[in-house]
């Protein structure tokens, strides 16, 4: 992975998020940093193709946009109240989640931190490219939706950190639909590239298109487009459909036009990890 220099305009855009130093935990707090960050995602969502009706937040690194989706997911999913009631509530099954072998380590912190425990981690081989296999993929949610378990998350991811391998978007978006599965994409290193597929490059794998049917995306603006974008501190954005499928993981209400963040987030008060710099 090769992270960009700094840049002039970001460096004025982080001395000015410094100097003014607000902080990102809600509109109130901070109406017009929160709307440069609303403004922000949208601008991302259209770069990659995604549905600008999204929701989403700048985070501060991969790990943290892709708990945010993790969590969303849950939410979505889970046919019983995890929040209040945690993993054991009433009616609840075994959660199932599903990735490859190729996937970044995150995903053993998410699947610790959030209760799950590593062993409910379904880990799918890979093709000789190194990309989900989906027939493997399919023949496992079958397995364990027949023992009994709750099969409630994919993740696939967009530029996998060791090779750059890019699963099969799109096939792993019909799994999902006809299993109703949460469709997360890691793009953390590779999903900045799907903005060449807007511009009509031919150049661009197939299965990146499937980015714009993920429920949740977490892509990297600095390192994935190479651009001079940052000052030193990464940013990271997580997008989540969040009108077609609503993810509200706190149970504040969130609305499009003044975001409130923490009901989408796991942080309360954040700074503006360079929200200025664009
Ligand atoms: C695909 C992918 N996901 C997640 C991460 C984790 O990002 P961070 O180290 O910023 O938390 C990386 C970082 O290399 C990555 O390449």
């Amino acid at each position: 992975m090769i992270t960009s220099s700094a840049a002039p305009i970001g460096a004025l855009g982080d001395l000015l998020a410094a100097s003014v130093n607000p902080n990102l935990g809600g509109w109130l707090l901070a109406p017009v940093a929160t709307e440069i960050e609303a403004q922000t995602i949208r601008w991302i969502a259209e770069l990659v193709g995604y549905p600008t009706d999204c929701g989403g937040l700048l985070v501060s690194g991969g790990n943290m946009a892709n708990f945010v989706g993790f969590l969303a997911a849950r939410k979505a999913k889970a046919t019983w109240d995890v929040r209040a009631a945690g993993l054991l509530g009433q009616g609840a099954r075994r959660l199932r989640v599903y990735t490859s072998s190729e996937t970044h380590t995150w995903i053993h912190n998410a699947a610790d931190m959030f209760g799950l425990g590593i062993e409910a981690i379904r880990w799918i081989p890979v093709d000789e490219q190194l990309r989900m296999d989906t027939t493997a993929l399919k023949n496992q949610i079958q397995e364990d939706i027949e023992a009994g378990d709750l099969p409630y998350l994919v993740v696939s991811t967009a530029g996998t950190v060791s090779t750059g391998a890019v699963d099969p978007l799109p096939d792993i978006a019909a799994i999902c639909r006809e299993y109703d599965l949460w469709f997360h994409v890691d793009g953390a290193y590779g999903g900045f590239a799907a903005a060449l597929i807007n511009d009509g490059k031919e150049t661009v794998p197939r299965d990146l298109k499937g980015i714009s049917e993920a429920d949740s995306v977490a892509v990297d603006p600095t390192s994935g487009s190479m651009r001079r974008w940052r000052l030193g501190v990464p940013w990271y954005a997580i997008l989540k459909r969040c009108v077609r499928r609503s993810a509200i993981i706190l149970p504040i209400t969130t609305s499009l036009t003044r975001p409130n963040q923490p009901s989408i987030t796991t942080n309360t008060g954040r700074r503006t990890h360079g929200a200025f710099a664009p």
